[in-house]
């Protein structure tokens, strides 16, 4: 058993500095392509034995210290009874936004034993075959609420502000509804056998300091919160575009705070001394010749010896058209230059 992961998670000293890449199993893989040329990405999201192998693909391709569990921050909404479509050119798409009390009322706060009962069945499995740290995931509530609120991906999030800003109690509702599907999603992955959970909130960079304190992070930590409660597993609050937010992001309640690339890692170390941090290679700096990738996880490496710990990770989710030599390049680069 490598627990590597788990150790840098709680900030322990480690031989070496643990790596994981956020959407390591996907589309830049080909292995992942012949799974996905057989089953729609939502009919994969269902199948807990082909869940079990793209998760598995790139561990034991590249030699990760971590599983993420293969699934989409999505899926519990479904659940929640909305419908829910992914289009190969739009990315997720919700035909019936949820935008008036009546649509707000009409969700359900899912059992995940009963609802989601492929996620925690992926779980089981990928406890048995896994030899390094399995982390669980979920969106954050706002991260989620944007999908809702919008319909999809979105590039200004008028829909979403302004719920937020004239109808806060429609809004409030709604992220209640959210967060306590979340809780019970997340705590119900721990009762699995996930070992870690991350959260992620892909769209918090998007909010002025004083939004994300009244419309995101509060949600956050009442998740945070009722965990603490039923697990000591790690906790990693991932706020992507969220260098500007460290200073409220740090009282999340996480273990582990994930960063995006716009910040150096010593910088944020300075702001969030308690926790341990993950991050934050640039995605596209996999496109760098060898050297010079080295160079950049060099750098970063030594930047991430300010923080309590570090965990090597990608700023945000690696890209489709990544080369996965180049994926093999840097976990071992991480590896050789890391260890002490
Ligand atoms: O990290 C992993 O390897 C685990 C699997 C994982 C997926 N999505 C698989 C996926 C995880 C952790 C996610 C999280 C997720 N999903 C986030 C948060 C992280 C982030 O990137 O900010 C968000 C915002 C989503 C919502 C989502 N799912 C979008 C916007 C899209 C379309 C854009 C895209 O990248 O295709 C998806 C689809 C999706 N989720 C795919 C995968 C592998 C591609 C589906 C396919 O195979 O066609």
């Amino acid at each position: 058993m490598n627990d590597t992961f788990l150790r840098a998670c709680r900030g322990e000293r480690t031989e070496y500095t643990p790596v994981w890449f956020m959407r390591q199993a996907g589309r830049y893989l080909p292995e992942y392509q012949a799974v996905r040329g057989k089953v729609s990405f939502l009919e994969l999201c269902k199948r807990p034995e082909l869940c079990t192998e793209v998760t598995l693909q790139p561990i034991d391709i590249f030699g990760f210290d971590a599983a993420i569990l293969f699934s989409d921050i999505l899926i519990p909404m479904e659940a929640m009874g909305l419908q829910l479509e992914f289009h190969e050119s739009k990315g997720p798409v919700f035909p019936e936004p949820v935008r008036t009390q009546a649509a707000v009322d009409r969700l359900l706060i899912p059992d995940p034993d009963e609802c989601l009962p492929f996620v925690l069945e992926t779980i089981r499995l990928l406890r048995r075959a896994l030899k390094v740290p399995l982390i669980g995931f979920s969106g954050a509530p706002f991260t989620l609420a944007t999908y809702l609120i919008e319909g999809g991906s979105s590039k200004v999030f008028l829909e979403t502000k302004r719920m937020a800003y004239q109808q806060p109690e429609l809004y409030h509702a709604l992220l209640e509804k959210i967060t306590r599907c979340t809780s019970r999603y997340l705590q119900a992955q721990a009762r699995a056998g996930a070992q870690v959970l991350q959260i992620f909130d892909s769209w918090a960079g998007i909010l002025a300091p004083c939004d994300f304190e009244r419309f995101a992070l509060p949600y956050v930590q009442s998740i945070i919160a009722d965990l603490r409660k039923m697990t000591d597993v790690p906790i990693i609050y991932f706020a992507n575009n969220g260098a500007t937010l460290l200073e409220l992001s740090k009282t999340s309640g996480a273990d582990v705070l994930g960063l995006d690339w716009r910040i150096k890692l010593d910088e944020a170390a300075k702001i969030a001394q308690q926790h341990v941090l993950q991050g934050n290679l640039d995605p596209i700096a996999l496109f760098l010749p060898k050297e010079e990738l080295e160079k950049r996880i060099a750098t970063i490496l030594a930047e991430g010896r300010a923080a309590k710990g570090h965990i090597f990770n990608l700023g945000h989710g690696i890209l489709p058209q990544t080369p996965p030599e180049q994926v093999k390049i840097a976990v071992e680069a991480v590896h050789r230059l890391s260890r002490r």
